[in-house]
């Protein structure tokens, strides 16, 4: 019999939110996991500790940059990166050990270790301390993420100066001048980062925008602001070979056939994540990942195998945690025998610069191209009260409608607190909601918020404050 009716095989995002769902419904639950501390890359080496470093950044640069305009003065503003570090690796672990409570609070079994299966019904969880033990389940659900893509050939990753994005939120000083290799989410966040903290920063980018699957007029206002901070970008630029010169490191790219050479101490390579699924024996269960190294799994998750499901980076989709652990949950639920489900028109995509990005829904060049009737109301939060007390004016909201039935369909936002204002939206697409609707509620004054509302009042052009 087996000893499991799941094992998650991953601890992130995906993983341990689906295995604290499939416990709340009764099933008996492991969740495994190598790296000794649960949470994934997010928790890890990802979302929480690169938002850790963005915060205390921001506030060195509001100190330098902003708080004279308030009437605040300092004599002096420095920073302290081994202080920024020691914060940031204090956060991660309160929260990594925090699900582990979690675990504990759900009868969840934390197996610690790297899973690999045997067959369809078995693993193998080779122990941190050298043995290895075996586990039963009648089903299992792999949740064992991404890892950063390595340009092997051009630019292979050497841990201290060509690194990825998990070295890149560990540096001990800020870079005299750091390459970043693609204008991405990870790009810009990391490349802000270390700009406010004094590196030079140069972007390459193979597209001629940056964050290129983001809403055209989003993209070009991002390059314009992270400009004015300093920030240099390299459009169209094709890497050639990042080479070790002594103790400094040359950029070789190449843009319109003319050479591009850039002299750095650091380069950050951010092109992307790959599906991580080594060592996990799926040749032994007969699970062929894709050439992309994802997995295929058909809409409730299950794998060419019908007792192993596949959920989060692993699988299709944006590589996003709360896509993950949607996904997680949903997968939970569908085991239980309920019907899990995860809309994925209404999963919201932010980038923590600053002003941050947030966006749900269709670009309007995806509208155009889908050649649908629609509408956009466009406000910029320089009409509004409260981002002028803030001192925070960059940045639009742009609200895309269908034509005809006024049905939301893409919600784009530049400017502060893009990352909570998008709640609105995303609750708006997931009932379906008219921008009408969005126009009718009341909004508190003065608030950010409001330039959602007029945004909305802009689709049917009768915006009041713009
Ligand atoms: P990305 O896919 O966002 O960006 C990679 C960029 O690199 C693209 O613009 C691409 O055109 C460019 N590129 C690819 N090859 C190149 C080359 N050889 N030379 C120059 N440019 C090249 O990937 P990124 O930033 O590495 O992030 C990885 C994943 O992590 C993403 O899927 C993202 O969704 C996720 N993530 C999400 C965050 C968030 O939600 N705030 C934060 C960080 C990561």
């Amino acid at each position: 019999m087996a000893n499991f009716d799941v094992i998650f095989i991953g601890g992130g995002p995906a993983g341990y939110t689906g295995a604290i769902r499939a416990s709340q419904l009764g099933l008996n639950v492991a969740c495994v996991e190598y790296r000794g501390s649960l949470g994934g890359t997010c928790l890890n080496v990802g979302c929480i500790p690169s938002k850790a470093l963005l915060q205390s950044s921001e506030v060195f640069h509001h100190a330098q940059h902003k708080a004279a305009e308030h009437g605040v003065k300092f004599s002096k503003v420095e920073f302290d990166v081994a202080q920024m570090m020691k914060r940031k690796e204090g956060i991660v672990s309160g929260l990594t050990k925090g699900i582990e409570g979690l675990f504990k609070k759900n009868k969840v079994t934390y197996v610690k270790g790297k899973a690999s299966f045997i067959n369809a019904t078995t693993i193998s969880v080779a122990k941190m301390d050298g043995g290895s033990e075996e586990h039963t389940a009648k089903s299992f659900v792999i949740s064992t993420g991404s890892v950063p893509i390595e340009l092997k050939a051009i630019a292979p990753f050497n841990g201290n100066d060509i690194v990825s994005s998990t070295e890149a939120l560990c540096f001990e000083k800020p870079p005299e001048h750091l390459v970043v290799i693609g204008a991405g989410v990870i790009g810009l966040e990391m490349g802000s980062v270390w700009l406010r903290l004094g590196s030079k920063v140069s972007v390459i980018e193979a597209q001629d925008k940056v964050l290129p699957p983001m809403d055209g007029a989003v993209s070009a206002e991002m390059k314009k602001i992270l400009e004015k901070q300093g920030m240099v970008f390299h459009l169209a630029t094709k890497l050639v070979k990042a080479e070790k010169s002594g103790k400094r490191v040359t950029v070789h790219a190449e843009k319109d056939g003319k050479p591009v050479t850039i002299d750095c101490d650091k380069v950050l390579v951010a092109v992307g994540r790959r599906a991580y699924t080594e060592g996990l024996g799926l040749e032994k269960v007969g699970i062929i990942p894709r050439k992309d190294g994802k997995i295929d799994t058909n809409g409730h998750y299950q794998t060419s195998v019908p007792n192993i499901y596949a959920v989060g980076d692993v699988i299709d989709g944006p590589m996003l945690a709360h896509k993950a652990d949607e996904e997680g949950v949903a997968v939970a639920e569908i085991l239980a025998g309920k019907p899990g489900h995860v809309n994925y028109e209404a999963i919201p995509n932010v980038v923590y610069t600053w002003p941050e990005i947030a966006s749900v829904g269709i670009t309007e060049e995806e509208a155009k191209a889908k050649g649908l009737a629609y509408r956009v109301g466009k406000i910029p939060f320089m009409a509004n009260g409260r981002a002028r007390a803030f001192g925070e004016t960059d940045g639009f909201v742009k609200i895309i409608a269908d034509e005809k039935t006024d049905r939301i369909i893409g919600g784009h936002i530049i400017g502060p607190n893009a990352s909570e204002l998008i709640a609105e939206l995303v609750i708006g697409v997931e009932f379906s909601a008219s921008s009408e609707d969005i126009a009718r509620s009341s909004h508190a004054h003065p608030t950010l918020a409001e330039v959602m509302k007029e945004a909305a009042l802009a689709v049917d052009k009768r915006s009041l404050n713009f």
